[in-house]
């Protein structure tokens, strides 16, 4: 089922769906947005008009319904996208979603004989991997750059806790699945190995949630270590207050040599006073600081349904990630080390 431009409609036009139809708009001509479909899409009227998005729909049905779209964009709170992947893989519609997949692998696995049976495309939103940086990292990892891989250290902090609206819709689903699943999926990436075993532990340091404040607050920072199927070790840091900014920091030790990468500022201007050094805050959160990286993976989705090829990342990597967010869970609950196939006694 070859398609000559892809006509997308988008479910969920929050923060990140916003942020991909602008993206849709400026920078990947071969996608055009047909329709976006949010319950409370009458706040968001002026930017639909901005990017000329023809249809809106309150109910995201209708707009799967809808004959001339050849693919959905799901945008919405983690807890509907296991039913909205369903309905896609009903009408044969192809199907980017983000992250997580699912609220759980059950729920993820629950999805896997639709996708299957429909034979649509599924790219799951790890944006990280079409980071500039990122990708060069596993590139030098996979020309042997630095011989055989040992460890993989991941840092990786929001600025500031996530809104309280967040939190009740989607952050409630915990640190692991919520934030950390990122880092799980660049962990397998750069190592270019499956998640053998998970260790974690975490706690309750943040401002908003020391003070009481965080109605709806749970873990907010989290050490999780990393046992792989290749025999290296990972190590993920996670927080979700870092006062300074986004950071976004990953160190590979391998048998030849080491990759590290740093922050991104918004400029090269480094300022040299009598008193100190200094330069820029870091950029500031995920908009920022990965807006390439949100760019190149709707192209790479388009080019996959363009040119009738497999994404390159899929179901098997969304499940992956979940599997060990749901280690890290059950490791911090009975504090020990758990392996993926205890969570799925078939892998
Ligand atoms: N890849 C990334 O870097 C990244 C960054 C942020 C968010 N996300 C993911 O994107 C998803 C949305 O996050 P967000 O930050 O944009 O949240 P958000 O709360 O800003 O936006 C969610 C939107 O979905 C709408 N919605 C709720 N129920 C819906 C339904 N049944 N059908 C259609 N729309 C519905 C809400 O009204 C809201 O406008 C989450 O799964 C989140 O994890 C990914």
């Amino acid at each position: 089922m070859s398609i000559k431009k892809l006509n997308i409609g988008i479910i969920g036009f929050g923060r990140i769906g916003q942020l991909h139809a602008q993206n849709i708009r400026r920078s990947i001509p071969e996608i055009s947005i047909s329709a976006v479909s949010d319950p409370f899409i009458e706040k968001s009227q002026a930017i639909l008009e901005n990017l000329e998005i023809p249809n809106s729909y309150l109910d995201y049905e209708e707009l799967i319904a809808q004959k001339n779209i050849d693919a959905v964009l799901i945008a919405s709170p983690h807890d509907t996208h296991t039913d909205i992947i369903k309905s896609a893989c009903k009408a044969n519609k192809h199907i980017f979603c983000e992250k997580p997949m699912s609220i759980s692998s059950l729920d993820a696995l629950s999805c896997k004989a639709s996708l299957e049976h429909s034979g649509v495309k599924f790219q799951i939103g790890f944006n990280r991997r079409f980071d500039p940086t990122f990708s060069s990292m596993r590139k030098n990892i996979e020309s042997g750059k630095i011989g055989d891989l040992r460890m993989v250290t991941i840092l990786s902090a929001d600025p500031a806790m996530p809104a309280k609206e967040y939190m009740k819709t989607s952050g409630h689903i915990g640190i692991f699945k919520d934030m950390s699943i990122h880092d799980f999926d660049m962990i397998r990436f750069l190592s270019g190995s499956e998640i053998e075993e998970v260790t974690a532990t975490a706690a309750m340091l943040c401002s908003a949630n020391k003070a009481g404040k965080a109605e709806f607050g749970n873990l907010d920072s989290a050490y999780t270590v990393i046992k792989l199927k290749s025999g290296a070790l990972g190590m993920i840091q996670n927080c979700r207050e870092a006062v300074f900014g986004y950071d976004q920091r990953a160190e590979v030790l391998g048998s030849l040599g080491m990759l590290s990468c740093e922050n991104e500022y918004p400029s090269a201007v480094h300022i040299f006073r009598k008193e100190a050094h200094s330069r820029e805050p870091v950029q500031y959160f995920f908009l920022e600081r990965y807006a390439k990286a949100y760019v190149n993976e709707l192209h790479a989705f388009a080019q996959a349904l363009l040119q009738d090829t497999k994404p390159l990342l899929g179901f098997e990597d969304a499940l992956a990630a979940l599997l060990a967010a749901e280690a890290a869970e059950r490791s911090l609950k009975e504090r020990r080390p758990v392996k993926i196939s205890e969570i799925l006694p078939s892998s």
